[in-house]
């Protein structure tokens, strides 16, 4: 049994209510059993079974389930420090990717990265995310555009996940964009995701979800639709990344698929936002990306008074995003997209759960959830995400134990 006490406010952020519901308690206590929650409610309230011995001591912060970004490429070899000093002279993101540059130059140094690379910066990162109070991640594979490499990284990610403490769900973005070997025959490659990533994927049980780039410059509509309802045949949910660049009737197809989410929408049309509010598709926003590429910010407010669900995540990787500072993007999100501090905080808890299929288990401080909190030097989320700092979060709870790298990331 282990007990978390002295809690000045607590957001529960459960499910119910609308983005900025986030169900506040004060002067809490939280009880957990075998790493999951077993009660909750104000400290004066505590059952006996639960006074334990050496409980942690929030300090009269506040406490916020364990953070969850749910959308990132985490494993990749390199960097593209290059481009970002060629954009800043210029460039635009599709002139980099057509010279050879982009998300090719980065599937050219995944491959040649060896696992051992691979994992320990991995390693380094998810320890870098715990720091911050994040306790779940979505990984997306994507550049290896080759079997052996995607399920390569896939097979990283499930040796992550097995290492723990993080909380790792695998998605199979072999459809990121076509790669170089492939250009002239773009047929041949979605035939080769769909006839063989998709099916090696499912049956070795690598992956929650199946992930597709559509732009112009990666995946059409009709491939996409393809790709993913084969994904879902073999029980992958659908994903994609849509209408970033340019309005493409990406969220529009996410709605018809009934896909967990659609991800970026910096340029969702009304048609796509009408069409999602009744598919219960949780809309990603990804304000690190939108910043870092100059995009116009996804239109939360639109999005939320139409009833769509808003999660907020890094998109982490080495072009658009290349951070993986969760509470710096949920800055953003309320500076960029007019999202509540509060509406920003339920979109990476509890509706981030939800975009990777984890609401059950993760995302929100009630019993029957993984214990997994972060204590937070702040009064409320107000100050927390106003007065921006590199680290805030003074302790990380993952499964009921204290992470170790929260004292000093
Ligand atoms: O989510 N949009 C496509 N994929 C990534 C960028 C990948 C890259 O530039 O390496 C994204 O922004
Ligand atoms: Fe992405």
């Amino acid at each position: 049994v282990g007990l978390l006490r002295n809690i000045g406010k607590l957001a529960t952020c459960r499910p119910e209510g609308g983005q900025g519901d986030i169900h506040l308690l004060r002067d809490a206590a939280v009880a957990w059993r075998d790493g999951t929650i077993a009660w909750v409610g104000a400290e004066r309230d505590l059952p006996p079974e639960y006074r334990v011995e050496a409980p942690i001591d929030a300090g009269g912060a506040l406490v916020v389930p364990g953070l969850v970004d749910c959308h990132t490429h985490l494993a990749f070899g390199g960097w593209r420090a290059d481009e970002f000093e060629q954009r800043i002279l210029g460039a635009s993101y599709l002139e980099i990717a057509t010279a050879g540059g982009g998300i090719a130059s980065t599937v050219a140094k995944t491959r040649a990265a060896t696992d051992g690379e691979l994992l320990a910066r991995c390693r380094m990162h998810l320890a870098g995310m715990r720091g911050l109070g994040v306790t779940t991640v979505e990984c997306k594979s994507g550049y290896g555009l080759d079997i052996d490499t995607e399920l390569r990284l896939l097979r990283l990610y499930r040796r992550l996940g097995e290492e723990g403490p993080t909380r790792v769900v695998a998605t199979l973005l072999g459809a990121h964009v076509v790669p170089p070997e492939y250009r002239d025959r773009r047929e041949e490659y979605v035939d080769l995701v769909i006839g063989e990533m998709i099916p090696r994927t499912a049956r070795e049980a690598l992956a929650a979800f199946c992930d597709v780039f559509v732009e112009e410059s990666a995946f059409t509509l009709d491939e996409a639709r393809r790709i993913l309802r084969s994904g879902q045949a073999a029980g992958l949910g659908a994903k994609l990344h849509a209408d970033q660049l340019s309005s493409g009737g990406g969220a529009e197809l996410a709605a018809e698929l009934g896909a967990a989410s659609a991800d970026h929408l910096e340029r969702i049309s009304d048609g796509g936002i009408a069409a999602m509010a009744g598919a219960g598709t949780v809309a990603v926003s990804l304000p690190l990306a939108s910043l870092y590429l100059c995009q116009p910010p996804l239109p939360a407010r639109r999005l939320i008074e139409a009833g769509v669900p808003v999660a907020v995540a890094t998109d982490f990787n080495p072009g658009s995003a290349p951070s993986w500072h969760l509470p710096l993007a949920l800055t953003l999100a309320c500076t960029l997209q007019r999202m509540t501090p509060a509406e920003a905080l339920k979109g990476a808890t509890i509706i981030a759960a939800r975009a990777i299929g984890l609401e059950r288990e993760v995302g929100s401080v009630e019993p029957g959830k993984r214990a997994d909190f972060a204590i937070l030097d702040a009064p409320d989320p107000n100050q927390w995400l106003y007065h921006f700092r590199p680290n805030a979060c003074r302790l990380t709870v993952l499964g009921g134990t204290p992470s170790r790298e929260s004292a000093d990331a």
